[in-house]
């Protein structure tokens, strides 16, 4: 697997080099973001998605804008942070993780023992890096907890891609199904096409065709019937933000695949870094839902911009929805897995 986002050198300085997602999987080509702009658009057109990596690529947004900056002091350097720290913030309003990122790098920025603009420079790349290498080694212990809860044979559906491309690697969800298919489950994979973006059929099939895991593609309207059938075991999904009482928001249709297996008694569990969950918020009432370019919806598959709608029909996209804590069998995180009810286990694994 090619890196999702990584800190180069060029000839002119640092740059932050993204495998462009919407590329793929036809071509595997990177853009290299020098300035706080490039982050900004990539993060909004989702050449950079999923929360762990949307935060992971904020947080080197505001490394660059540092380690690029003509400001003459460390005073102006700190102006210049806040303004560029608003700039990421205003790109997607749901995942949590980009928020949480954005404040752990501003508590660097604001730092009292670094007195020039070089410390601090040195240290919000420092931070940067530490945020994405800390992404690395939680999905991997997400993985290891989340593959004692899949049976050997299992069917596992997933929506959306919740894998390395969303992750600084390895990922959440995928980070599930990598680590039972690498302890020998002999699992196999249902893979939502996820509309209207197609996170499933262009990101989560090409993760797993990659990585040799047996799958298999369905539209998303074909998961009632798959589970109908007895042909799934468990779905497994990524999260953008839990709120405190385990209400998790996630892709647009996680809550369809959620019901489905509700009605069907399939364990329906969710898998995120522990930061996902936002314990300011009550309940999944409040977590904020991301509305996208209706332009997503008419055109089939978007990036191939061939319109399959007529001109003039009402068009709704909104890019997330809730799925309620009581559909949920288990959170899957890298300090354990925390089951219902979730207000009480979710803050039993915050460190001491
Ligand atoms: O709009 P996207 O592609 O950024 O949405 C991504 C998801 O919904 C993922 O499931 C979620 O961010 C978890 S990624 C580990």
């Amino acid at each position: 697997m090619p890196p999702t986002l990584e800190w180069v050198e060029l000839e002119d300085g640092p740059a932050l080099r993204l495998l462009d997602q919407t590329r793929l999987p036809n071509e595997t080509t990177f853009v290299d973001c020098t300035t706080l702009e490039q982050v900004a658009e990539a993060i909004k057109v989702l050449r950079v998605r999923g929360a762990p990596a949307i935060g992971c690529a904020a947080a080197y947004g505001l490394a660059l804008v540092a380690a690029r900056s003509s400001a003459p002091d460390v005073g102006a350097l700190r102006s210049e942070l806040a303004a560029a720290r608003e700039v990421l913030g205003a790109t997607r309003p749901t995942a949590v993780n980009l928020f949480w990122a954005l404040e752990r790098m501003m508590a660097v920025a604001s730092q009292s023992g670094l007195a020039s603009a070089a410390e601090l420079v040195r240290a919000l790349v420092e931070e940067a890096h530490a945020i994405t290498a800390d992404d690395l080694t939680r999905c991997r212990a997400i993985g290891r907890h989340g593959a004692e809860l899949i049976r050997p044979g299992w069917s596992i559906l997933t929506h959306c891609n919740a894998g390395a491309l969303a992750t600084a690697g390895y990922g959440t969800a995928l980070g599930v199904i990598r680590a039972a298919h690498e302890a020998g489950k002999g699992i196999h994979v249902w893979v939502d096409e996820t509309r209207p973006l197609l996170q499933g059929a262009r990101l989560t099939a090409w993760e797993l065709v990659q990585e040799g895991i047996p799958a298999t593609l369905i539209c998303d309207d074909m998961a009632g019937y798959v589970m109908q059938q007895g042909q799934v075991n468990c779905a497994v999904v990524g999260a953008d933000r839990i709120a405190a009482n385990g209400d998790t928001a996630n892709k647009i249709g996680t809550y369809t695949v959620a019901s489905l297996c509700h009605q069907h008694e399939i364990p329906f569990y969710v898998a995120a870094p522990y930061s996902t969950v936002d314990f300011s918020l009550a309940s999944g009432d409040d977590i904020p839902i991301e509305e996208r370019n209706v332009e997503e919806v008419r055109l089939l598959g978007h990036f191939a911009a061939r319109p399959v709608t007529p001109q003039g029909v009402g068009i709704y996209n909104p890019a997330f929805d809730v799925t309620p804590a009581r559909l949920i069998a288990g959170i899957i995180t890298e300090r354990g897995v925390a089951g219902p009810p979730f207000g009480h286990s979710l803050r039993r694994l915050a460190p001491e």
